[in-house]
This record gives C-alpha cells, structure tokens and sequence, in this order.
C-alpha cells in the first residue's frame, strides 16, 4: 500500500511544481458512524498521498463520495451529487470522481454508475478501504476506469492511516459486519461477516488517543454485544479501556438488544468512565412485527433489560430507533410502537420509513399500506416522541449535569456548548479555554432542543 501511496504523493508534488498548488480533495462521508470512520481512513489515506482537503466539490482535483445503503433516500441523494459534478468533470476532465462505501457494493448500483454514469473514475465497496490507494494508483497511471468490488469478506486492515475528524471526540472501530440478517437490512450484505480487531490493537488505539487529549472514545461496530478477540469478550473490553488513566468518557454502538446482557449493564454500572446512556435500537413495539423483522428479542426481553438497567444505573438514560410501516405492519402493530415508546421515556428516538432494499428477505414480503399512511404514521410517532423529549428537558431544569465542552455556542460570544453524557446539549457562558474540559452545569432553562445553565461554583 505505502509503495502507492508514495507514488501518488510523488505524482502530486510534480503538479503542485508546475501549477504552484497543490492539488486538492473534497471527500464526504454519509450514513452510520461506522462509515464515518471508515472515511476518516480515507482522508488519512488522501493527506499522506500530499493532497490539500478543499470545501467544495466542483473544485477539487479528487472527490471521493463514501455512499451509504441502509435507505433509498440516502441513495437517491447519493445519485443526485455525483449527477452534479458532471459539468464540473466537463470543465477539468483530469479531476477523479471516486465512489467507495456499501452503496457501491451492490451490484445493481455499481452497474448502474458503470452504464449511466461514465465519468465516475473509481468505485470501490467497504472491504476493498485498504486497496484505494492502489486502486487511484491504477487511474492515475493508466487512465482507465477502476471498478472493484470484493466479496464483503474482507481481512482487517490495521495500520492505514487516519485523519481524525476532531480533537475531542474519536471513533474506535472494534468490529466490522454483521451476522444478525435483520430481514429490513443490506448491512449483512454488503459488509460481509463479523470481524472484531484484536483488543490489543483496540487498546493501543484508545490509550494514543487519550495521551494525545481526546475526552471521549465510541467504540464502533454494528452489533458491538459480539464482539470477541480471543478470551476477551466485549463487556471484558470495556473494562479494559475503563482503566485506562486519564479523564475521558467512554461510548458504544450500536448494542443489538438480543445480546445486551445483564453483564454489560453491571459493566456500565461499575465503570466511572461509561456513558450512562444507552442506544438500544427496538425497531417495532409489536411483537408479531419484531418476529418478522428477525431481531431475536420479545418486547417482553426489551422491557426486562431496560427495567434492570434502570435499577442498576442511576440516571441511565434510552435512545433507540424505530422503523415506521415494516411490510405487513398494521394500525394494532402501530398502537403496540406507540405504547412501548410512552413506557420506555426514551430521551430521544431515531424514526425511519420503511425502505425496501433489493436482496433482503423483506423485500419479498407483501407491502400493502401506501406510503402516504405511513408517512402520516411517521409524523404521529414524531409527535409522541416530541412530547416526551419536551418533557424530559423541562424536567431537567434545576437539576446538575456533568458536561464535555465543545465548542462555542450558538448564542455568540462569550457562550460555550457542550453534551451531557446522554448526548444532549447544553449552553452556558464561558470562555474558549474551557474546551475540552468537564464542567458541572447548573441547567436554568430549556429552551427547544437544549439545556442552558451556568458552570456551578
Ligand atoms: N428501512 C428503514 N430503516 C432501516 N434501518 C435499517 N435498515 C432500514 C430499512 N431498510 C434503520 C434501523 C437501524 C438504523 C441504523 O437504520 O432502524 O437501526
Ligand atoms: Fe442491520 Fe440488524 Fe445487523 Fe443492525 S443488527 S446492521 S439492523 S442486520
């Protein structure tokens, strides 16, 4: 890989002595965390071949779109973007449009940017990430299209290079798949078989991070309750990185319910530096619904764990995802949602529409409520979930929360912002210097979707 990479960075030096700048890329990553990470390698990969990062498409000398597939919506959007940069290939033809990520990975879309699309460049899925710079080797030499697609089974890759999004807050990918085959979801597909890093390098990992000042690690993976390097399972791992010295939170996700044990909710009990924050994805609140998706768990099993997380840690707080009008979903199903979604006061809720994703079981399943209902559907999940958010803030007024500085705040100068530990952001007066830091904030009010407060003496 490095021989590549020097070859491109020689590539690019000879550019910027002729042109006198250097050439630039303009990369985006859409979709789950997972992809996010993903497109930090990319970046990373990107910097060390000697290209500047610029921050707008149709100038760049390289654009690399890393897709997402879990929804049509994002893929349409996805089409839309590179469909635009078809005058700007026009204007500089030597520019590299690349595509890279579980969109591609499929077959009938990587055929349909081969056909419809001819100045697409490059199109890589999620297992050949290590092989990019080879493959923008290839282009770059031969100027020939690269089209590779491997099969989703790829080895870990350990040791490419990445260029971190933050300085506060990191992504530590610990496992790659997913075995779980939810009948709704591509992921299986098109990111093969679940892979866990070896702890050893995970560790390594988050210690680099915390000495070079991070204050909060997510471990990443789709289904991070499987995760297993040798003797070490996860709730091991977590206790592993809990130890590590320093002051720093530490996240997950996501955790699949069927696997979220009684042992992980002890781990995050005893371990000072574990978010007490949970995202505990439930999609359906019907059971009949839950068996068709394949998700392994009875509402019943949903409602014990959290119950025992609640007594176990205090001030614990839920967020999940819900999918909205599931083939074969009916109003009775819809109601069962509703009502898990009022017992379970989530702080916050992630509400999809049902989409349809070629080579899944559900696919096949028969579909009979028109979108527009459930569209309507949506908008009344919204709704029930607006009011209990809305209540949840109000209720925190007067109380104390503990806070990771961020940045400033919206309200101008002299106001900082930051996140509790159950993600959700609170504005206070301070000054820059407290970045990075814990404050304990005193919340006063609850204006929209945030707190405000003042640093408590
Ligand atoms: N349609 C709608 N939502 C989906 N998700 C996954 N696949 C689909 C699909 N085909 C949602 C699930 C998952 C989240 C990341 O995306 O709720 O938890
Ligand atoms: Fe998709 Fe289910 Fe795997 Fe999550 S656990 S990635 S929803 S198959």
């Amino acid at each position: 890989m490095q021989g590549y990479i020097d070859w491109i960075r020689r590539y690019n030096e000879e550019k910027l002595l002729k042109s006198g700048s250097r050439p630039t890329a303009f990369t985006h990553h859409y979709g789950c965390q997972q992809n996010v990470s993903d497109g930090e390698r990319i970046d990373g990969m990107l910097r060390e071949m000697g290209y500047a990062f610029c921050e707008r498409p149709d100038e760049a000398d390289i654009v690399i779109y890393n897709t997402c597939a879990v929804r049509e919506n994002a893929e349409d959007r996805i089409f839309g973007n590179v469909g635009a940069l078809k005058h700007a290939k026009h204007r500089n033809p030597d520019m590299v449009i690349g595509l890279c990520g579980c969109m591609v990975q499929q077959e009938h879309i990587a055929e349909k940017f081969r056909g419809s699309f001819p100045f697409v460049d490059v199109l890589f899925g999620p297992s050949a990430l290590p092989e990019f710079p080879e493959i923008l080797y290839r282009k770059l030499s031969t100027g020939s299209r690269v089209f590779e697609i491997l099969d989703a089974t790829g080895e870990i890759s350990e040791d490419l290079p990445v260029r971190r999004d933050g300085d506060i807050k990191a992504w530590i990918p610990i496992m790659y798949g997913c075995n779980n085959f939810c009948t709704y979801c591509v992921v299986p597909y098109v990111r093969g078989r679940e892979r866990s890093r070896d702890y050893t390098r995970v560790l390594e990992e988050a210690q680099e991070l915390v000495a070079a000042g991070y204050r909060e690690l997510t471990l990443l993976g789709q289904n991070v309750n499987s995760y297993r390097s040798g003797d070490v399972d996860f709730v091991g791992l977590l206790r592993m990185v809990n130890d590590i010295p320093g002051e720093f939170r530490i996240r997950f996700m996501t955790s699949h319910p069927k696997d979220c044990s009684r042992e992980l909710v002890d781990c995050i009990a005893e371990c000072d530096k574990i978010c007490n924050h949970i995202h505990l994805p439930v999609q359906s609140g019907s059971d009949r619904i839950l068996h068709q998706m394949n998700r392994g768990y009875t509402t019943g099993q949903y409602k014990d764990i959290i119950g025992y997380a609640r007594q176990r840690i205090p001030g614990v707080t839920f967020t999940s995802d819900i999918i909205v009008g599931f083939p074969g979903e009916t109003r009775d199903d819809l109601e069962q949602t509703i009502a898990l979604i009022r017992e379970m006061d989530y702080q916050s809720l992630f509400t999809f529409i049902y989409s349809r994703r070629v080579g899944t079981k559900a696919a096949d399943m028969a579909d009979p409520i028109p979108e527009q209902e459930k569209s309507a559907w949506f908008r009344e999940l919204l709704e029930v979930q607006n009011a209990i958010s809305k209540k949840r803030y109000e209720a925190a007024v007067g109380t104390t929360v503990r806070v990771l500085t961020e940045g400033p705040g919206k309200s101008g100068d002299g106001y900082m912002m930051g996140r509790t530990a159950s993600n959700i952001i609170v504005e206070f007066p301070g000054t820059a210097e407290l970045r990075g830091q814990f404050v304990d904030i005193a919340v006063t009010d609850a204006p929209g979707w945030a707190l405000a407060g003042e640093i408590q003496a």
